[in-house]
């Protein structure tokens, strides 16, 4: 029988992207959404792709009243928890907003998982755990840094409160999956990330600024110790972090592995900012405007996946080229505009 897995933030970026796979893995799929930071239309575009009806209840995974209702409603034994806010700089200005939100809605998804004897959860971590690390590639064993903003501090607080609460309760399992730099979008061009006001990450102020909604885009900083004097990132494609999902439940429904465990998600290549704009005006064929500014305030030099336990102990991969996923990040920015 079909097993159901709930994605909480299922109408968001990555969410959307990993239950189009999840589906095309043969599982059933729930999702859950207030709809904070994305709308229906993620919800459309997966049900478009799949040509499934994928079930969407529209709830605050903070209300534990209502959240309680789609436990009773459906008969899920994985959740892959997303929602959450995700913003750096506005979780430094308004931490309680991040962390009532953050951290509620995990510890309500732990609760009920409990109450209502559900088992496999996996968690949205992030690469932001790492801080500047003082070994580069990082592995999962590198030690994380103090957090420097709310939001980074919300994520190694939900790995830990998952990581105790697999140690004390019977039945309970969990993976964290540390995202480095997700891009790129589905290449139907029907689903992709749809930041509200001005872009906070590269990839999309590169596109807006292509689809001529932004000026110029501002690369911050090339007097870094690296080769181009610009930054170092793992650029992860949407559609292979959507997939290192579908492994991570495929491992815990198996019962193969640990109760807690982490992945590091990523490529295991460092890209510079100047050869991603470089890589986007190549193989879009277009000539982006840009100028170099300042550093910005919080930005590590470096960051980049050894993704050797992934690729051994998940089985999973990156496979699309940072050519193929450029492409679709100007496909979806297209299709959105309607250019
Ligand atoms: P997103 O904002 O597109 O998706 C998150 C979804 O969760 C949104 O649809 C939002 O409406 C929903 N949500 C937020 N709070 C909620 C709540 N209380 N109840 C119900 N729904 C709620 O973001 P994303 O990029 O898809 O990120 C998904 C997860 O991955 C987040 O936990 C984020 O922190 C994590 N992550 C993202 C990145 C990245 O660069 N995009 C990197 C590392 C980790
Ligand atoms: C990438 C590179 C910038 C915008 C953030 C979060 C992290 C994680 C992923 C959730 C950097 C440079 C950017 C611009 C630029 N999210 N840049 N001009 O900062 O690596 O990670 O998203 O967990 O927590 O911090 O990603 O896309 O913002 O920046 O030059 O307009 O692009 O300086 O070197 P970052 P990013």
């Amino acid at each position: 029988m079909k097993k159901t897995v709930l994605v909480s933030g299922g109408a968001g970026y990555i969410g959307s992207h990993t239950a189009v796979e999840l589906v095309a893995a043969g599982y059933n799929v729930v999702i859950a959404d207030n709809l904070s930071n994305s709308d229906r239309s993620g919800v459309e575009g997966v049900r478009r792709i799949t040509g499934v009806e994928v079930p969407f209840v529209e709830v605050d995974c903070c209300d534990k009243a209502a959240f309680a209702k789609l436990f009773e409603q459906y008969a899920f034994d994985s959740v892959i928890h997303f929602a959450a806010f995700k913003a750096v700089g506005e979780s430094v200005a308004d931490p309680m907003k991040y962390y009532r939100n953050n951290l509620l809605s995990m510890m309500n998804v732990v609760d009920l998982m409990r109450e209502y004897g559900r088992h496999n959860i996996v968690f949205s971590s992030s690469a932001t755990v790492y801080g500047e690390a003082d070994e580069l590639p990082v592995t999962e064993r590198t030690p994380r840094k103090p957090a420097t903003s709310a939001y980074g501090n919300t994520k190694q607080m939900c790995e830990d409160i998952l990581r105790d609460a697999v140690a004390a309760y019977d039945g309970l399992r969990g993976i964290a999956l540390r995202y480095f730099n997700p891009i790129g979008a589905h290449p139907s061009a029907l689903i992709g990330e749809l930041p509200r006001g001005v872009p906070q990450n590269l990839v999309p102020y590169i596109t807006q600024t292509a689809a001529g909604v932004r000026e110029c885009l501002s690369i911050f900083g090339d007097d870094y110790p690296t080769e181009d004097g610009s930054c170092l990132r793992d650029y992860i494609d949407i559609v292979d972090l959507a997939k290192a999902h579908v492994a991570a439940i495929d491992r815990m429904v198996t019962g193969d592995g640990e109760n807690y465990e982490i992945f590091n998600v990523g490529t295991g290549r460092a890209v510079s900012v100047f050869e991603l704009v470089r890589t986007f005006e190549r193989v879009n064929d277009l000539s982006l405007n840009y100028k170099v500014a300042p550093r910005r305030a919080g930005d590590v030099v470096a960051v980049w996946a050894d993704t050797e336990r992934a690729n051994k102990v998940l089985g999973w991969r990156a496979e699309r080229s940072l050519d193929e996923t450029l492409r679709s990040a100007w496909a979806w920015e297209r299709y959105v505009r309607k250019l």
